[in-house]
């Protein structure tokens, strides 16, 4: 078993490099599929959730190549099924995205239905009401697999989301790049990595305008050739180390990011009293000069608040005097956490969408697990709150989004290491 053990206390100090962005790399690696030339993909993170999504594409028959660290090389040509019903798919949440590139592909498409973080119900109705209005008919086989396929080809349509979806936009791009005519999606997600992902489709030659405002219109096009691409910083991943700065009343400068993807979390930082400032490619976080401030959040999709933050900002405002309300507008249930910080001596209650933190009680440190990839954010931050020492399981969680998240925080002053359990009460350490 491993746990993350952190000694907190201490302020954070100095830079930290954000890398590229796993909720990008999700979507792009399977893109790669629909691309009739072999692609390099650069800025990809060293996470397990994309050593998932690679390994599912060799097992479908891609050449996969790690060329560095955080590039991949990935010859598609030779994928010739369209089947992906392995454990690996129903690992990860992200291998949605390959009904809407074998759609792409192969005009059919059989997954496994996605695992991922658990946080309450989560549907892909929109995704398959947009294959569906494509012309693919689609049906769940075995309450655990998902058969997508059209009689002849895709055909370009209207598609309305009845709820906006991040997944559901990115499907349904993917499927409608090759198909006939021009589909236009309505009610469409705005997060960074959809531009980022019509940006990487465009690349190839593909023919996607509006990504990034809520209509979207892409004409199919025959051929998508091969290109070198470098995907965007992960906006979640900066945040999270801003939050865990001002948590630790430090300061820290995070690099290699975009400052406007990041607007609504500075701006809630500004508010608490946090002195933010941005430089092209970078935003300097200060937390050391005042007292911070209570302050309301409520999630929404971009450009609101993100909910990927969601649970990283509540173990900061229980750090602050006052109430703060938290207000969960995306996801039915993400408030697992909560009970354990509740551990940590924190004052929260949840009440249907909202938290509502008592901010400022004597906080004490206690064994905690990550429930979830941003819940195992959250526990990192509450931990390097407290003088004592905490110690995080199921890190696994945590290790699907955040790269040598370890080392970055040492490289900022934390006291933090990752310890193997190897036997009753035993330990052995080798990081
Ligand atoms: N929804 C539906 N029907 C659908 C799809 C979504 O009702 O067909 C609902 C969901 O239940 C939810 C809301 O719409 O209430 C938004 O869901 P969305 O589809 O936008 O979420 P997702 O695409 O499954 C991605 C990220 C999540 C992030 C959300 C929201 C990936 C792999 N995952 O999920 O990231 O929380 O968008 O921004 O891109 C994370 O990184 O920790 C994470 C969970």
């Amino acid at each position: 078993m491993e746990k993350f053990v952190v000694t907190g206390g201490k302020p954070l100090f100095g830079e930290v490099n954000i890398s590229g962005a796993k909720n990008a790399a999700v979507a792009i690696i399977p893109a790669v599929i629909l691309c009739d030339e072999p692609c390099q993909i650069e800025n990809i993170p060293n996470i397990s959730d994309v050593a998932l999504i690679s390994r599912i594409l060799q097992q479908m028959g891609a050449n996969v190549r790690r060329i560095n660290k955080s590039s991949l090389y990935i010859d598609p040509t030779h994928i010739k099924i369209y089947n992906a019903v392995t454990d690996l798919v129903r690992g990860m949440r992200a291998s949605y995205y390959l009904l809407g590139a074998l759609l792409g592909r192969f005009g059919k498409a059989k997954v496994a239905l996605p695992g991922g973080c658990n946080f309450g119900v989560r549907p892909i109705d929109q995704h398959l009401k947009g294959f569906e209005a494509m012309g693919a008919a689609t049906r769940l086989v075995d309450g655990a697999i998902i058969e997508a396929e059209c009689e002849t080809e895709l055909q370009g349509t209207h598609i309305y989301l009845d709820v906006v979806s991040v997944g559901a936009t990115m499907n349904i791009m993917l499927a409608a790049s090759k198909a006939k005519g021009l589909t236009i999606i309505e009610n469409a997600a705005k997060e960074p990595h959809i531009v980022d992902l019509a940006n990487f489709l465009n690349s190839m030659g593909a023919d996607i305008r509006g990504a990034g405002t809520d209509v979207i219109k892409i004409r199919g096009v025959g051929y998508l050739h091969g290109v070198t691409y470098s995907i965007i910083p992960d906006q979640i991943e900066a945040g999270t180390y801003m939050c865990a700065a001002a948590a630790t009343r430090g300061c820290i400068t995070v690099k290699n990011i975009t400052p406007k993807h990041l607007e609504s979390i500075t701006a809630k930082l500004r508010e608490m009293g946090v002195k933010i400032t941005e430089y092209d490619e970078a935003i300097k976080v200060d937390a050391s000069l005042n007292p911070l401030k209570r302050c309301n959040i409520k999630t929404m999709p971009h450009p609101g608040f993100p909910t990927d933050c969601q649970p990283q900002f509540a173990a900061l405002l229980m750090s602050i005097p006052g109430t703060s309300i938290v207000n969960e507008n995306v996801w039915d249930n993400r408030y697992q956490y909560v009970s354990e910080l509740i551990r940590m001596g924190a004052h929260i209650s949840v009440e249907g969408r909202l938290a509502i933190i008592e901010g400022g009680t004597p906080l004490t440190a206690a064994p905690v697990k990550a429930t979830d990839l941003r819940a195992g954010a959250a526990m990192i931050i509450a931990a390097l709150e407290i003088k004592g020492t905490t110690e995080i399981s199921s890190i696994q969680y945590i290790e699907r989004g955040y790269e040598d998240v370890v080392e970055k925080l040492k490289s900022l002053g934390a006291d933090i290491k990752k310890v193997y359990f190897t036997g009753d009460n035993e330990e052995e350490l080798r990081a």
